[in-house]
């Protein structure tokens, strides 16, 4: 393996911050669990297949848009960068801009699923020999620091946050995210943001719940996760999975909906769900251009540019922060 693969620093949450999680969301009105903790080795695999799923446009559209614009963005982040990525996945978006840049210093993935994020940075150990990569197993919504950049001098940092995650947010948490990422990279810093843009529920709805049952299966894989790490009883004949629009906030919502009355235990916490009853379980935001140019100036940057698609489903922004 390559010596430019640094140790992982770990902040992966622990089962004590799940739990305190999950018994919080549950006690809420309405019902709700927490997005980030789809992503366990199982939840992580099902995510990549969502990926493929013809029905779910974003991943190969951001791919494409990153591609054709890769010399474009790769010019106006100029030489020798430290890239940083939030939610890094697969690793595979990541190398169209390490492709098109000029000799890269170093690659900082930050990921919640701790296997994944290893495996990914293994690989690109190995085919990206002279870059530095200093993995970070963390939830990206809790204050980590950078390491401190090794022997290669980095000219520029950048971050990275694609695939839509910033949807995953609120308006008013995405605000706050880019603003903790500005503060994050320092001064002088720039962030590529990919972001679905509003498009018609007829596009939308099926891109979230397809017709293979992939996405189902990802949404009740949450129950399963608890099950076995949280000592619950859910029954997953007894839930279904649900993607819903809401037209007012702009969003794809997920959620599981109970069949039936019925009791459930986490622990030896109870919870009642009436039939009809749903745990809301993640938004996916959509945006247009100028609402995601606002969001960002609130949060202190100044756009640079914007790509989009022909069709129009998707867009990267380049912002400065
Ligand atoms: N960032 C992705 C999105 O909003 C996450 C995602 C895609 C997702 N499909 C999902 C999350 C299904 C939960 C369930 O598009």
């Amino acid at each position: 393996m390559s010596t430019a693969l640094q140790r992982l620093q770990d902040l992966e949450p622990s089962t004590q911050e799940f739990r305190d999680a999950v018994l919080a969301g549950l006690s809420g009105i309405p019902k709700t669990l927490p997005c980030k903790f789809f992503y366990d080795a199982e939840g992580s695999r099902l995510f990549d297949q969502i990926c493929e799923l013809p029905e779910y446009y974003p991943t190969r559209t951001e791919l494409k848009l990153l591609a054709d614009k890769s010399a474009e963005i790769a010019g106006l982040i100029g030489r020798r960068a430290r890239l940083v990525e939030f939610g890094s996945g697969a690793g595979v978006k990541i190398r169209l801009l390490l492709n098109a840049l000029d000799r890269p210093a170093a690659y900082v993935p930050v990921d919640i699923s701790r296997d994944h994020l290893m495996m990914a940075a293994a690989d690109l150990a190995r085919d990206f020999p002279a870059l530095q990569i200093a993995p970070i197993c963390a939830d990206y919504t809790k204050p980590f620091a950078l390491p401190a950049p090794a022997s290669l001098h980095p000219e520029i940092t950048v971050g990275f946050f694609p695939g839509s995650t910033i949807g995953n947010f609120t308006p008013a948490e995405a605000r706050g995210f880019l603003a903790r990422a500005r503060r994050l990279l320092g001064p002088g810093s720039a962030m590529v943001v990919g972001v679905d843009l509003r498009k018609d529920a007829a596009i939308l709805v099926p891109a979230y719940d397809d017709a293979a049952g992939v996405t189902a299966a990802f949404n009740l894989n949450l129950l399963v996760r608890i099950n076995r790490e949280l000592d619950g009883t859910f029954d997953l004949e007894q839930f279904t999975h649900e993607a819903r629009w809401n037209d007012a906030e702009g969003r794809i919502e997920m959620h599981l909906v109970s069949r039936r009355d019925q009791e459930v235990r986490v622990g030896s916490a109870r919870f009642a769900f009436r039939a009809g009853e749903t745990i809301h379980t993640e938004n996916s935001h959509k945006y247009t251009l100028d609402q995601f140019r606002a969001l960002a100036v609130e949060a202190g940057y100044r756009p640079r540019a914007a790509w989009t698609d022909a069709a129009g489903l998707f867009s990267v922004h380049m912002l400065d922060a």
